[in-house]
């Protein structure tokens, strides 16, 4: 007997429990594997506690479901089924006192499912305004207190977490009335059947054993269908999570061709429009060529659009009017993964992981041996802070290179684009935080690197392009300018009027 039981218990458990964790660990993958495909334009839309929480709370909640609300919503249901017709072959006067309650208090929880969605999708919105507030607050701590505005911030906080605190009152205070209305009469059952039971035993027509037996199994019912009804509640309010999880699935992905039709590497921009968010257009028509072999240089003034003329060279976003070739090969129609194998990008922005110096720069091509991310390090001139960092070249850099200074984090931005050495080179703003003596350093590595290649370099300092083969002044959303260096001079335009101011 122990054996059946242990056998039984046995593949119980991994029926339920190993078919849930194995479930929900393909879950979130798909999920994290949907992201990683999904188009930037997404997440500008989403902050990143919200995804976060969907990945791993809600996720988290479906493996309850699966592991203990629906087998504990279904056992107690199929007892009962078969429980109940058994009763109705007894007595079907006794039967009924004994299980109106049941649709009845069912019925009450599935029709005010509608009325706790709403409810319970306030209070999430509410939690995730507040998440995001404190990891926002957590994350700019350094420049909140750099301008005193700790104070200020922590109000807006505060009344994040009294949204969230009126909500959850609200929802549980709904939740009470539905759910517990649901569960009080449940417990009639045995009221009426006590009831009806004495009234049929009065006028005989009920003998004392039927009576005692209908008592006995409505007792014995009742907690069961408690739990039951407690997890159907549980269940209907997990719909939430379910939603969230279809969002991002439902998400249109950026898809294409995995394999490259591309005939040498000119970039061509042919009446490209784009806006970030529908409202405001920040490209309006821009037209230009950066040809290979060549530096084409995109200046402008600040918030002119550069960086999101590159951001849209490597489908990054899509553009809404026009088309951007690369050789040839139209670059909606190339799987984002793929065109980026064409790309060594050094943006503004540089993201740096917790990990040694050497496994950042590594990430320009993961099967580097040592030595070539060495040469490729040297080349960006890491070699003269590494060496002095604590354990050199496998010294731990702090969360997003928190240890490391401006320039130094462009440097292994650069290095990473040696490391890569593909034929599209994207520089954004990379000597803005060198000193002038390591910003002639690079300049001179950065000349070896683009040898040959086609190179887009956004730059404010007319010091970095005059060198460069084309010069594409960008403003108000098209290219007002473009030729080399002298001619635009000679035009006497924004170029000439830019690089009057700064010289
Ligand atoms: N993710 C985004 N969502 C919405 N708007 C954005 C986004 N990124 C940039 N913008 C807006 O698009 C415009 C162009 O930005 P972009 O970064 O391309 O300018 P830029 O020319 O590179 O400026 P800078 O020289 O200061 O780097 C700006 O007005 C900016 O506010
Ligand atoms: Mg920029």
């Amino acid at each position: 007997m122990p054996r059946a039981y242990f056998f039984t218990t046995f593949v119980q458990y991994n029926a339920t429990f190993l078919t849930t964790y194995v479930e929900s660990g393909v879950r979130r993958i798909t999920l994290a594997e949907r992201l990683r495909k999904l188009p930037l334009s997404f997440f500008s839309k989403k902050d990143l506690s919200d995804l976060t929480s969907v990945i791993m709370a809600d996720c988290a909640t479906l493996e309850t479901a699966s592991s203990h609300w629906i087998p504990e919503l279904i056992g107690p249901f199929i007892s009962t089924f078969i429980i109940a017709v058994s009763l109705f072959f007894f007595d079907w006067r006794m039967a009924l006192a004994a299980l109106w309650v049941l649709p009845v208090s069912f019925g009450i929880v599935l029709g005010s499912s509608g009325a706790m969605h709403r409810k319970q999708e306030k209070q999430m919105a509410v939690k995730m305004a507040c998440a995001d507030g404190i990891q926002e607050c957590l994350e700019s701590v350094r420049d909140l207190s750099a301008n005193n505005a700790e104070k200020e911030y922590l109000v807006g906080i505060d009344e994040k977490i009294k949204a969230v605190e009126k909500q959850t009152i609200v929802t549980e205070v709904g939740n009470a009335v539905f759910n517990g209305s649901a569960r009080m009469i449940l417990k009639f059952g045995i009221a009426t059947t006590a009831l009806a039971g004495g009234v049929l035993l009065k006028n005989g027509s009920l003998d004392v054993l039927t009576f005692f037996m209908f008592l006995l199994v409505v007792s014995r019912m009742c907690d069961p269908m408690l739990t039951s009804l407690d997890n159907l509640t549980a269940i209907l309010s997990a719909n939430i999570q379910c939603a969230r999880m279809d969002e991002i699935l439902s998400q249109p992905i950026q898809s294409g061709a995995e394999m490259l039709t591309n005939k040498g590497c000119d970039i061509v921009f042919d009446h490209v429009g784009f806006t970030y968010n529908g409202e405001e257009t920040i490209l309006r028509d821009v037209s230009f060529t950066a040809k290979q072999g060549e530096v084409t240089a995109l200046i402008g003034p600040s918030g002119g659009g550069k960086t999101t003329v590159s951001r849209l060279a490597v489908r990054f976003w899509d553009a809404a009017k026009g088309k951007i070739t690369v050789g040839g090969m139209d670059v909606s129609k190339v799987d984002p993964e793929t065109l980026m194998s064409l790309y060594s990008i050094v943006f503004q922005d540089v993201t740096l992981f917790n990990n040694s110096v050497m496994e950042n720069i590594r990430l320009g091509r993961k099967d580097a041996t040592d030595e070539e991310v060495l040469a490729a390090a040297r080349m960006a001139n890491c070699d003269e802070f590494a060496e002095r960092l604590p354990d050199g070249w496998n010294t731990l850099i702090g969360e997003n290179g928190s240890e490391l200074s401006g320039g130094e984090r462009q440097r292994i931005s650069i290095a990473r684009a040696f490391l890569k050495d593909a034929p599209i080179i994207l520089l954004d703003e990379t000597t803005a935080s060198l000193d002038v003596e390591n910003e002639t350093k690079i300049q001179s590595a950065l000349s070896q690197l683009i040898e040959g290649k086609t190179v887009l370099l956004i730059a404010h300092r007319m010091r970095t392009v005059s060198g460069a083969d084309k010069i594409v002044v960008l403003e108000n959303g098209v290219v007002s300018e473009c030729g080399t260096p002298a001619e635009l001079l000679a035009q006497g335009g924004t170029y000439s009027s830019m690089l009057e101011m700064q010289s």
